[in-house]
């Protein structure tokens, strides 16, 4: 942060020493933006007409607790709309738990490297981060997470599918690692791309949630729906717990006309749609897993709507620098996203998009 200039009053010393959340680079020419796990379908049919027709009431406030949207969302996990906790993106929602949960002194776990938001989500309430580092599988490393829960432990986020390496939490697994965590610590199940998961075996969090009073299950209009823009999402859970993570939530960020587009993607007319093109979304991802495989790449089990790409080394069974790949592909004019030391995660996007980037990858690899 030193090329940033130091603020004209006082201001926390954790909180500048913290890099902002740094969000997907924006388009410089033309090509495909593979880079922020976005969908790459125009929105749902309804959701225009939605947002148009809410747009005239833009003066007014969004109605008091989005009942019908809640009822409607709480209806799959077997229970009532009070469990349902709403948020401007689901992001917010991690940072409100984070918060209700954990002060200083206390911890909060999640797997690295994972969604790029959790590191800095407990910076402002004082809570101390702690990473647990995937297998070799790129899977939560569910027993070193077991053992990495201490007294402090407030907070458990995993991650499934884990973005940006791809696997899933198995169903087993989790039950197995359930029963090892305090039932007086919260966990959080971030299922952002549960939709895109085709893997039988893979948790879920209509099945679980009602077996664990600490589990809030999270899941976002943002992804599978193509509302990232709108900027919505929700939690389910015990509503105590989701009562206090509300009451650090910044007031009335949902807006109506979010919740608006939320209603109709859920509409009967939609979900066809809707459904449609999440298959068709999963079986590109898979496609392209596996071309990339055939390219000698030990691409990791890809599960939500992206895949990995992983920096090895030698380059054995991966590239040798994930930047030095990205760098290839903003040259080609395509953006994906680099995690230094790590690997290259990148979206599942326009059909076109597939060629594109087996070319850009074969080229790197020299093939
Ligand atoms: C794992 C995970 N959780 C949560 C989010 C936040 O999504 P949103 O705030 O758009 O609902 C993202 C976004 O990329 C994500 O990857």
């Amino acid at each position: 942060m030193s090329d940033t200039p130091a603020p004209p009053v006082r201001l926390r010393a954790d909180v500048l020493a913290t890099p902002a959340y740094r969000q997907g680079a924006t388009p410089t020419k033309p090509g495909f933006k593979l880079s922020s796990n976005e969908n790459p379908f125009e929105p749902l049919p309804g959701v225009l007409a939605a947002i148009t027709e809410r747009a005239g009431l833009s003066h007014r406030y969004a109605a008091a607790g989005m009942p019908e949207l809640r009822a409607a969302i709480a209806e799959p996990f077997g229970v009532d709309a009070g469990s349902v906790h709403l948020g401007a993106g689901s992001v917010t929602i991690l940072y409100q738990l984070v918060h209700a949960a954990a002060g200083p002194g206390d911890e909060y776990l999640y797997a690295w490297p994972s969604f790029e938001a959790y590191p800095a989500l407990g910076l402002a309430s004082g809570a101390t981060p702690v990473a647990v580092p995937l297998n070799a599988r790129a899977e939560h490393a569910l027993d070193a997470f077991a053992a990495a829960i201490t007294e402090r432990t407030r907070v458990v986020l995993l991650c499934s599918p884990n973005n940006p390496t791809g696997p899933a939490i198995g169903r087993a697994d989790f039950d197995r690692f359930m029963a090892r965590v305090p039932a007086d610590t919260l966990v959080v199940l971030d299922e952002a791309y549960r939709e895109f998961v085709t893997d039988p075996q893979a948790v879920r969090g209509e099945d679980v949630l009602r077996e664990h009073p600490n589990l809030v299950v999270l899941r976002t209009f943002s992804k599978a729906y193509g509302l990232a823009g709108l900027r919505i999402g929700y939690g389910v859970g015990d509503p105590a717990i989701l009562g206090a993570a509300a009451s650090v939530a910044v007031p009335l960020s949902v807006t109506g006309i979010a919740e608006s587009a939320a209603l109709a993607v859920l509409a009967p007319e939609a979900r066809e749609a809707g459904a449609e093109r999440i298959a068709a979304l999963a079986e590109r991802r898979d496609g392209l897993a596996a071309s990339l495989r055939e390219l000698g790449l030990d691409v990791p089990e890809a599960q939500g709507n992206f895949v990995w790409i992983r920096e090895t080394a030698a380059g054995e069974g991966g590239v040798e620098s994930a930047l030095a790949l990205a760098a290839d592909f903003a040259e080609a004019g395509t953006l994906v996203r680099p995690f230094a030391g790590h690997g290259v995660r990148i979206s599942v996007g326009e059909a076109e998009s597939v060629p594109e980037v087996l070319r850009v990858v074969a080229a790197h690899l020299g093939r």
